[in-house]
């Protein structure tokens, strides 16, 4: 065979194994891996580099609008353009639906935003706010069998959340179809009761997000969400765990055999209570649901990584400008921590992240790394083993890594629209140099190559993982 590129000489490392071949590309896919392998178009040489599947970012926010009126800095163009600069080519944001709004409508419109715009591949999880009888016996069925096999629900924020009745609906339907359901496990009434009370007592400083959204309230809607599937019986993902509170929880559930997986994100290894009480405003910067919490919580987070209670590491990149064009803040120089935008930006940084604090610093391997980053996530959303891997038939979806590289993290260098990155001056070792999608370079020294619209829908089968146990009776 005459291959159209060929990658020669690198370390090849997949959730599984570690060995130095050579990867042959047609047609977007990977056809051969041996040594010695001759005859290309394009030669890289991956000499001394790492050779590691394209991160699949499995949770994040792209050209969603939100309740209170605030944009969105990324769309699909910018959003899938940092991700790919940053080692992805796969990203996995989400289609919201608005109350009132069918479902339906909700995922035709994020295609309509997303036309065109995307360098590197995308499937889309549904957002269910309003789990109407139509819903619930009509689209989600229809739905998920057309490729959105996974969907997120809430239990806080006023405009998203549901009730318990209404969780047990949407899990009995996700167990009869065959979705994967993740959950934002916070309690809403702890939560508005804190704010309540900390306005109350003037306390309206970003600072006081985190005190408002405690990890008591995350560790009981982890319970109490984990207690609903298991009753339905149905598998359950809980997304963005910030630390050891809902963590006892899920190992809780795993330990008891259900079906119970773990996702976290760069924000709970990096940050901490601290940085939203940084001088001036700069708190706002770091203000996500749930928040950073204190270094004893990214000791936890870190060996939930390490032990195998996590499955999924995600950037959770939810971009909101901090100042305008003209140099106005947004949100107010002081605006109450309650009306600032939750979520931060990730897409470009999550990899280098875990690379540098995990697998250089021997926290995990580098096989776990990429278990993490791009196999369970394809894996647990139904993109396997078209992504996720480096195995012949699989799409070339491939990040070449210099492990000896230093980078300072610098918004400037970034390429999301976002004027801020939370990590601004963090020294990390390790980088991603060249990126391929489907055979295509997409991003080379941190900088996009690919034509805007070289990214491809992808639709998701019914994951494995999301099979109930089969212990329920009844259903
Ligand atoms: O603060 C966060 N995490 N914002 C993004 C939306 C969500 O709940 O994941
Ligand atoms: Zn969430
Ligand atoms: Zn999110
Ligand atoms: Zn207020």
């Amino acid at each position: 065979t005459h291959f159209d590129t060929l990658i020669k000489h690198g370390l090849i490392i997949t959730a599984a194994d570690r060995y130095h071949a050579d990867i042959g590309i047609k047609d977007g896919r990977i056809v051969a891996l041996g040594q010695g392998l001759e005859g290309a178009d394009e030669v890289i040489d991956a000499d001394g580099l790492w050779v590691m599947p394209g991160g699949i970012d499995a949770h994040c926010h792209l050209d969603q609008p939100l309740g209170d009126g605030a944009v969105m800095a990324d769309d699909f163009h910018t959003g899938t353009r940092s991700a790919a600069c940053g080692g992805t080519t796969t990203v996995i944001p989400f289609a919201a639906q608005q109350k009132g709004q069918s479902l339906r409508a909700a995922v035709e419109d994020y295609h309509q935003r997303s036309e065109g715009l995307a360098l590197i591949d995308y499937a889309f999880h549904m957002i269910v706010t309003d789990p109407t009888e139509r819903v619930l016996k009509e689209e989600l069925p229809a739905l998920i069998e057309e490729g959105y096999s996974s969907f997120k629900i809430y239990l806080t924020y006023d405009d998203l959340k549901l009730n318990d009745r209404q969780v047990l609906e949407v899990l009995a339907l996700a167990r009869r179809e065959g979705g994967m359901v993740m959950v934002h496990a916070e309690n809403a009434d702890c939560i508005a009761y804190l704010t309540e009370l900390l306005e109350s007592q003037g306390k309206t400083a970003p600072v006081y997000h985190g005190e408002a959204h405690s990890a008591i309230a995350e560790r009981e809607a982890t319970h109490r969400a984990i207690s609903l599937a298991e009753l339905i019986d149905v598998p359950l993902l809980i997304v963005h765990v910030s630390g050891p509170e809902a963590i006892e929880q899920i190992r809780w559930a795993q330990g008891r055999g259900l079906r119970v997986y773990g996702e976290t994100c760069p924000q709970y290894l990096m940050l901490t209570a601290a940085d939203l009480d940084k001088e001036g405003f700069e708190g706002a910067k770091c203000v996500c649901s749930p928040p950073p919490r204190d270094k004893k919580a990214q000791e936890a987070v870190w060996q939930a990584l390490e032990s195998g209670v996590f499955q999924v590491f995600s950037s959770d990149h939810a971009p909101f400008r901090y100042e305008d064009a003209q140099g106005k803040k947004l949100h107010g120089e002081q605006a109450d921590f309650h009306h600032i935008p939750n979520g931060i930006p990730g897409l470009e940084t999550r990899l280098s992240i875990l690379f540098s604090e995990g697998v250089l610093k021997q926290r995990i391997d580098a096989t776990r790394f990429v278990a993490l980053t791009a196999t369970n996530p394809a894996k647990i959303y139904g993109l396997y083993p078209r992504k996720g891997t480096i195995a012949i038939g699989s799409d070339a979806d491939l990040t070449l890594w210099d492990s000896k590289a230093r980078v300072t993290i610098r918004n400037d260098e970034l390429n999301h629209a976002v004027d801020y990155t939370p990590y601004e001056g963090i020294e990390l070792g390790g980088k991603p140099v060249l990126t391929l999608c489907r055979g295509t370079v997409v991003s080379r020294d941190g900088k996009p190559t690919a034509p805007t619209g070289h990214g491809l829908f992808l639709k998701c089968d019914k994951p494995q993982p999301a099979k109930p146990r089969g212990t329920a009776k009844g259903f």
